[in-house]
């Protein structure tokens, strides 16, 4: 039972976002109910060629979690622990989809809790998104291919934009 005295439970669902999907929007909005606020941070990350710039991926981010009331967006360049004592953040969400996530999301959980002692917690996706990956998606819609079932209507519709395609 919560108290006025409690603090406020703070929770971070970084990531690159570049798009983001229906995956990650089933995990944030679980997420949501969970914590009193959610802050879902775009991680700059030079080393990887991007589709859309951080402003754009921090745009369509807020559009689509506009229901959510405790939810904000933010984007950051460096480390996820430096963002969480920065923001006293105490805890990282992670959508685990499969067995083959597992050993990087494991590797990286336990190098930032011995780096900052940020715990991270494991949330199984919904199995209707299990083969869901922001790169599949760019790729199917560069070749034209059908992504609406796969991403919110506003990332549709600058996907089609940005690839060209027409459908
Ligand atoms: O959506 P992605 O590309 O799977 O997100 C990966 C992300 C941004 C969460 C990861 O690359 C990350 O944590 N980047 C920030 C840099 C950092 O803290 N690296 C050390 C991890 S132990």
């Amino acid at each position: 039972m919560m108290s006025d005295n409690d603090p406020v439970r703070r929770a971070l669902c970084p990531g690159s976002f570049d798009p983001v999907t229906n995956g990650h929007l089933d995990i944030i909005g679980r997420c949501a109910s969970l914590y009193d606020e959610v802050v879902v941070a775009v991680f700059v990350n030079q080393s990887k060629s991007s589709l859309f710039t951080v402003d754009e991926r921090h745009e369509m981010l807020t559009d689509v979690t506009a229901k959510w009331p405790n939810v904000t967006i933010d984007t950051f360049e460096g480390l996820v622990v430096d963002y969480c004592r920065q923001h006293e953040i105490p805890v990282i969400v992670k959508g685990l989809r499969a067995v083959s996530d597992f050993d990087y999301e494991l590797q990286m959980a336990q190098m930032n809790r011995g780096l900052a002692g940020v715990d991270t917690l494991f949330m199984p996706t919904n199995p209707e998104y299990s083969f869901l990956a922001s790169s599949l998606v760019k790729e199917i819609a560069k070749w034209g291919g059908d992504v609406s079932s796969l991403v919110p209507p506003n990332v549709l519709v600058r996907l089609t934009e940005r690839t060209g395609s027409t459908t």
